[in-house]
């Protein structure tokens, strides 16, 4: 009587294990001709018999809490060479800071492998609709809102709202007395990105004027990122710790940000209905317009516009403060550096507030810039998860002269911080701050990533740059010069973005 279902059963065992044969079967020939193919072996790997990755995880958090982690990072290059292998709990991880690697990562196979496997779980509570916690195409879809907008700066770079703020920040900075730069920076940019995105600027260096709800809005992002940054770090970790007061600060934040687009349609609406528009309105105002004004012009998805410029003040705001940050931190140790870029700033813009064409004249701030974030990049590493069986160019082998396999499912991180600092890249004085170093380099091959590369390339770099250019012309037509008040050596802070924990800390001699 059982026997027909005993057949069944083992018919049914039979079935999967063949399916299972059959498929690791073709899985492993896959992976071999694949290692044929691109010729891989095996690359260094970190500490072989810490087969769970305890170790790795417990010297990570040791050095992140001893705020040694990109020391650690620089070590472990040299030791095991510029791409190796290493586990963390069970999953296999391979480090680089080849510019190889990184370019085939970014640019060549950038099909191959995703972005948000390792953030969605940050940005989704703050920005489930935002192009940091997505890929395929939802990342197509939420970078396409963006878009056209990005590619116009001269439209989009707003020198009166650049004023207003800049007329606001000045005023904080204190004559004949030392001052940290860095916190100012952070309400500068964020007063100035909020007022760009969605027209509204939370007014964090006008605290006499600063409503209720501003100063929330204000509070609950700073507190958001950074919780992202703490749960990035601690992985899986960050399940064990409360999570309440961020869900509660990203609500604020979307909660503000939702108002201000739904009275953005309703005030469309209100406008459509009381004078019609006319076809040859579109560039009226045109450059006081907001993002989000812009964004509004081609979809009324209330969830998307909201999630497009939520991630604005996130993506635009540490960033841009932590490069003007880094840049004054070097000023004040290059006195040689400042005084070249000021006479040059004086020269080509002299003491009026630049324009947008003004700005693009000073070459040197450029390089400046580019020497800065090389030296302290913003964005130290960042990483990718394979979506498919893929490969890396080179690290194989003890020599890293071959390929290295990469299966669906291994993460590959890649680090300027290593890449900046390579002296293979930049020279015996790679660590040194020079930006005479970018007159006539090409960077493209050299692993130089401060704004990442290939199709997920920063959307905002040529803003970025104006933004930060702005604000450094005209401090520095401001001030003859900066002085360094600070003896203790630079010391990382890892949060989205990298700055000093020990801040910025100089006095201001006015011109
Ligand atoms: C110095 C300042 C900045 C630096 C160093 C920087 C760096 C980066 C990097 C490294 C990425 C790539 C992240 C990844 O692929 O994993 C990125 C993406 C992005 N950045 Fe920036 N950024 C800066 C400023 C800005 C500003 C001012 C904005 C907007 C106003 C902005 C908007 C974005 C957006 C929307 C993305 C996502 C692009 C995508 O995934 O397709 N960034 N940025």
């Amino acid at each position: 009587m059982y026997t027909p279902l005993y057949l069944a059963l083992l018919t049914a065992i039979l079935h999967y294990t063949l399916t299972l044969a059959i498929s690791s079967y073709r899985t492993y020939s896959k992976r071999a001709a694949l290692k044929r193919e691109h010729n891989c072996s095996a690359p260094t790997t970190e500490n072989p018999w810490d087969i769970l990755g305890l170790i790795k995880i417990y010297t990570s958090t040791k050095h992140l809490l001893n705020e040694t982690a990109l020391t650690n990072i620089s070590d472990l290059f040299t030791r095991y060479g510029d791409t190796y292998a290493s586990r963390i709990l069970t999953q296999r991880v391979y480090f680089t800071c080849d510019p190889r690697n990184i370019r085939h990562v970014l640019i060549n196979r950038f099909a191959d492998f995703d972005a948000s496997d390792v953030r969605a779980h940050l940005f989704a509570p703050i920005t489930p609709r935002g192009i940091f916690a997505l890929d395929g195409d939802g990342w197509k879809g939420a970078r396409s809102l963006y878009a056209d907008i990005f590619s116009a700066t001269r439209k989009i770079f707003d020198v009166g709202l650049q004023e207003d703020a800049f007329s606001a920040f000045v005023k904080l900075v204190p004559r004949g007395q030392a001052v940290d730069l860095q916190p100012l920076f952070l309400k500068l940019i964020l007063d100035v990105n909020s007022s760009f995105a969605m027209g509204v600027s939370p007014d964090t260096l006008r605290p006499d004027v600063q409503s209720k709800e501003k100063k929330e809005l204000a509070e609950s992002l700073m507190y958001a990122k950074r919780i992202m940054a703490r749960d990035g770090f601690l992985g899986p970790l960050h399940y064990f710790l409360s999570r309440k007061e961020f869900y509660t600060a990203c609500q604020n934040v979307r909660g503000f940000v939702e108002d201000v687009v739904r009275k953005e349609i309703a005030s469309r609406e209100h406008e459509k209905r009381s004078t019609p528009k006319k076809e040859d309105d579109d560039d009226d105002d045109d450059r006081s317009q907001s993002l989000l004004q812009r964004i509004l012009d081609n979809t009324n998805d209330i969830d998307g516009v909201r999630d497009a410029v939520v991630t604005i003040l996130i993506a635009g705001t540490d960033s841009v403060a932590s490069m003007l940050s880094t840049t004054f931190f070097l000023l004040a140790r290059h006195e040689r550096v400042y005084n070249r870029l000021r006479q040059e700033i004086l020269d080509t813009v002299g003491t009026e507030p630049p324009t947008y064409e003004t700005i693009r004249k000073v070459t040197y701030l450029r390089h400046v810039f580019n020497e800065a974030m090389r030296v302290y990049p913003p964005v130290p590493f960042n990483a990718r998860t394979a979506n498919t069986d893929t490969y890396l160019p080179s690290g194989g082998r003890a020599d890293g002269s071959s390929g290295v396999l990469i299966r669906k499912g291994e993460r590959v991180i890649f680090s300027s911080w290593g890449s900046h600092r390579s002296s293979r890249s930049f020279g015996d004085d790679a660590l040194e701050f020079r930006p005479e170093r970018w007159e006539g380099l090409k960077s493209e091959a050299l692993g130089y990533i401060p704004f990442s590369g290939g199709p997920r390339v920063c959307l905002g770099q040529q803003y970025a740059l104006l933004e930060a250019s702005y604000a450094t012309i005209r401090i520095i037509q401001t001030f003859a010069r900066v002085e360094n008040r600070d003896v203790r050596p630079w010391t990382e802070k890892i949060g989205l973005n990298l700055s000093n924990k020990n801040g910025v800390l100089v006095e201001m001699v006015p011109a």
